[in-house]
């Protein structure tokens, strides 16, 4: 399907829930602000098997931390072979003991997000009591089982750009996962920390000889390659590119719909298979939302208050 700007929408980021074990400084909670009821396990399914009449053919779980669900496994169960690709952004908490089962109900692939490997960094990013050692057996554990590839997520922040380097090198020599993704923070309000850019962090890794080898279609993201291997991908979330080639509709923890982060929400008909059909097919049509068209919404779901950093 097209949307009003002439985006193909193919691809749909479900929010199975708000909980998490986490409690990340910068966190921006996939922009939903207030908690409503979370969709069970047997609406999830209507309303991702809706999105996959209508021809979208990838899907991402998120959260919150989805992998803090216990009938995740059989919500994925229920979409089998319905998408192309499948899968889940995941804080790697509960991948050791979970990647089994979720391979098992047909998750293709994970990503995992992994700041920085120093421990009292970490702590301070996460507010937890993980430690980066435990994220990365977790990541071991997806890669073992075939939950690949794997791709760890990094926001960036001056403080941990130093440690970028240990990170692209640990992650190839631990794991054979080799692949990052570089994620421009994007916040509405002071978090304690300095955001950093894509640029900033590539030249960190300029020993390293990033090459840019392609541009996705999806989000026109940009990959680089380093010399030992290890491919980035430089997530923009402030720049016009991105949104211009933004495939990507959403559906938050409590069944409604948004066609951007920053987007309204729209309520969704989720005890109808029917009625959804007929509500996703509008609303997807209707989709004009960008980040700059949506600025006055903050990215915790309310107006944004203080400083603002979105374009
Ligand atoms: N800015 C950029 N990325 C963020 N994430 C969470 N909050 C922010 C933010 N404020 C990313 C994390 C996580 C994914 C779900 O979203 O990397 O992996």
């Amino acid at each position: 399907m097209r949307d009003a700007l002439g985006r193909r929408v193919d691809s749909v980021r479900a929010t199975l829930t708000l909980r998490c074990n986490m409690n990340c400084v910068y966190c921006h909670r996939e922009g939903e602000g207030r908690s409503g009821r979370e969709l069970t396990c047997e609406e999830w399914v209507r309303v991702l098997r809706a999105c996959a009449r209508l021809g979208l053919r990838r899907v991402k779980f998120t959260g919150g931390e989805p992998t803090l669900r216990e009938d995740l496994p059989r919500i994925i169960e229920g979409i089998r072979n319905r998408f192309r690709d499948v899968s889940l952004t995941t804080n790697g908490s509960l991948l050791r003991r979970r990647a089994d089962e979720l391979r098992e109900s047909g998750l293709d692939r994970v990503n995992v997000s992994l700041d920085t490997l120093d421990p009292s960094l970490y702590r301070i990013i996460t507010r937890s009591r993980y430690s980066p050692r435990e994220i990365l057996r977790g990541i071991e554990a997806a890669i073992s089982v075939g939950l690949t590839p794997v791709k760890v997520n990094v926001v960036l922040f001056r403080e941990t750009l130093e440690g970028l380097r240990e990170l692209a090198e640990e992650l190839t020599d631990e794991c054979g996962c080799a692949r990052l993704q570089l994620i421009e923070p994007m916040l509405d309000a002071e978090v304690g920390m300095q955001p950093a850019t894509v640029r900033e962090a590539l030249r960190e890794l300029s020993d390293l000889k990033p090459r840019l080898v392609r541009v996705r279609k999806f989000q026109n993201r940009s990959v680089y390659r380093l010399e030992n291997g290890v491919t980035i991908e430089a997530i923009k979330p402030k720049s016009g590119e991105m949104c211009r080639a933004c495939s990507r509709i959403r559906i938050t923890h409590d069944g409604r719909f948004k066609g951007c982060i920053l987007g309204r929400p729209r309520r969704l008909p989720v005890d109808s298979y029917r009625a959804l059909l007929s509500a996703l097919r509008r609303y997807i049509r209707e989709r004009d939302d960008t980040m700059s068209g949506n600025r006055r919404r903050g990215v915790r779901g309310g107006r944004a208050r203080g400083r603002r950093d979105l374009p």
